[in-house]
């Protein structure tokens, strides 16, 4: 028997994401933004949901970027704190420290101490209710060079990424590595499971 419950208690974990842009001043804001996911991998896009009330959206219509800065456990605080307070009334990065930098192919700052980054070209931008679901195509993705291993591969687990439940509103920090996708459930095909 299954009980009935929401969209957000399912479709979680989240990881934390912190989207940077310029305001028409060209000061640096960051929100924190859990409604986030790739949305195409031709051309390589993804898709970030902002309430139109958000300094942020207005931000990112003008500028037409953004950028996604992962954060891990360490800068916990200061990404629960990007969506506290509004980019209108405080200055967010000279509050918490943070350096934001220039994104080298978009029009968008992130942040330097997060160990992953995307920089994004908006290319659609659709209203869904509440919220404006911005589509961006990412111009460029990077992780901290000490993530990789020595195959070349991200070491997911070393960033210590966080992730959002955004209904019991808590963090979680990521576990262990408990299997190797397309593998695990190869068992099944000798099976008989086609
Ligand atoms: C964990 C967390 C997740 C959030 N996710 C979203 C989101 O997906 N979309 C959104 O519009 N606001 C979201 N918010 C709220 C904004 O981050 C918050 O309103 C922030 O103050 C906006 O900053 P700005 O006015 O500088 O853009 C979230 C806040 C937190 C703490």
């Amino acid at each position: 028997m299954k009980r009935s419950i929401g969209v957000k208690e399912i479709l979680f974990p989240n990881p934390m994401c912190v989207v940077g842009a310029y305001d028409e001043a060209g000061k640096a804001n960051m929100a924190a933004i859990a409604w986030a996911g790739i949305v195409a991998s031709v051309p390589p896009s993804v898709g970030i949901s902002v309430r139109p009330s958000r300094y942020t959206h207005v931000c990112i219509k003008r500028r037409g970027a953004f950028t996604i800065s992962v954060p891990s456990l360490h800068y916990l605080k200061e990404a629960d704190y990007f969506g506290l307070a509004s980019g209108r009334d405080a200055d967010k990065l000279a509050v918490t420290g943070l350096t934001a930098v220039r994104g080298a192919f978009v029009d968008a700052p992130y942040i330097e101490e997060f160990p992953y980054v995307l920089e994004c070209a908006v290319t659609h931008s659709i209203e869904i209710g509440s919220h404006t679901l911005f589509v961006g195509e990412v111009k460029d993705a990077r992780a901290d060079a000490e993530l990789f291993d020595e195959q070349g591969h991200v070491d997911w687990a070393a960033g210590q990424i966080v992730c959002y439940d955004m209904s019991a509103n808590s963090y979680y920090s990521v576990g262990e590595n408990v299997g190797k996708a397309f593998s695990v459930g190869a068992g099944f095909l000798q099976k008989g499971g086609a």
